[in-house]
């Protein structure tokens, strides 16, 4: 598929951030997927996207390491891959992706 925000990609992969699973382009980086579930507020975020600020630090287990420690990593680096496991935020990544991250509310009951 073609959208110049993001590379080419011919699939969708899972991926769980905190616990939730979300479906996002192949072949992008991590902070790049997380604004294509999260496109009205990463823009906000204040990120370089070219590895230097820190402000993007993630942990996450790759697939084939469930039991592993997970490792700390750059989102503006890393390529996403599917079974990717994020169970880290930094606060502004924690901060931009509020919104998805936030259990649901219950439905109010009829009255
Ligand atoms: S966005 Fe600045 S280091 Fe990743």
């Amino acid at each position: 598929m073609s959208d110049p925000l993001y590379r080419d990609y011919e699939r969708l992969v899972e991926i769980t951030i905190m616990g939730k699973a979300f479906k996002v382009p192949e072949k992008n980086t991590v902070l790049r997927v997380f604004q294509y579930v999260s496109p009205e507020t990463i823009p906000y975020g204040r990120f370089c996207w070219n590895q230097e600020c820190q402000l993007c630090k993630i942990g996450c287990r790759t697939p084939g390491q469930p039991d592993a420690r997970p490792r700390q990593v750059l989102a503006c680096k890393l390529i996403v891959a599917d079974g990717l496991e994020i169970s880290e935020l930094s606060d502004e990544l924690k901060w931009t992706l509020a919104g998805i991250l936030k259990p649901a509310e219950p439905r109010p009951p009829y009255e």
